[in-house]
């Protein structure tokens, strides 16, 4: 048996939130010890051998790391709670007992590929500017844009007083008023595709992620998801196709 330790504390060495948010959680009924609601402070648990829940999903010191690929619907927030009350990505991944986190964001009205883990330093090592991670997106963009336009794109242009990085653009085909194209970028920037294709005069009309490095978003069915092994983590890593290097 270890030592027992105080609710509170146990749920902030987890890595849920600090204690003082914990004793909130608690006080308004979220957190189950051994199935029980508890709601009072002062109660300690034993980790080895009782089972502690928040917002009814296990939670572990050591819980096995798992990597999910979700096909994000537009109109779902990438967030882990919304005061609007409007659905969370992790309602479509309810069959998972750990407490899982989206790495990175995707607007509201983009949807596409959206990886979930319980793995804080690889979603760090995704997200930092260092490993230039390549996301790839298919834009319908408004028009036709001319070659210098997406030149212009591909090089770096001004955005909010910030050069964008180089990116890689193909133009995939025209559908009536709109144009198909598959833009890469390794910036996250705040909806920086969209942004980027408005500062040229061509507004995006629709947006899907369809990859992350050479990891490929596939077939995979809108709101449904895939668990990752390790090769397809790697994957994440390997830049889709290189970046042209401004002259
Ligand atoms: N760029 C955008 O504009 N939106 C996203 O959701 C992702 C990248």
């Amino acid at each position: 048996m270890s030592k027992p330790i105080r609710l509170q504390k146990f749920l902030a060495d987890c890595g849920i939130c600090s204690r003082r948010k914990a004793e909130e959680y608690i006080q308004n009924g979220q957190v189950k010890v051994d199935g029980q609601v508890i709601t009072t402070m002062g109660v300690t648990v034993d980790p080895k051998t009782q089972e502690v829940r928040f917002k009814n999903r296990i939670v572990s010191k050591q819980a096995p790391p798992i990597y999910i690929l979700l096909h994000k619907p537009t109109g779902y927030v990438t967030t882990l709670s919304d005061p609007q009350g409007r659905p969370m990505v992790t309602d479509l991944v309810a069959g998972i007992s750990t407490r899982i986190f989206p790495v990175g964001r995707l607007d509201l009205d983009t949807s596409g590929a959206l990886l979930l883990t319980n793995d804080g330093q690889l979603a760090q090592q995704i997200q930092h500017p260092s490993h230039e991670v390549t996301k790839t997106y298919e834009a319908f963009v408004s028009g036709r844009p001319a070659y210098e336009k997406l030149n212009q794109l591909r090089h770096g242009i001004m955005l909010e007083g910030r050069m964008t990085a180089p990116a890689t653009l193909q133009v995939k085909g025209q559908e009536g008023k709109l144009t198909r194209i598959e833009i890469t970028i390794h910036e996250g920037r705040k909806r920086q595709v969209r942004k980027m294709f408005q500062a040229v005069g061509h507004p995006v009309i629709e947006l899907k992620r369809i990859a992350y490095g050479q990891l490929q978003l596939g077939n995979l069915n809108v709101g449904k998801y895939r668990l990752l092994g390790a090769e397809e983590i790697k994957k994440i890593f390997l830049k889709k196709i290189p970046l042209q290097k401004k002259k």
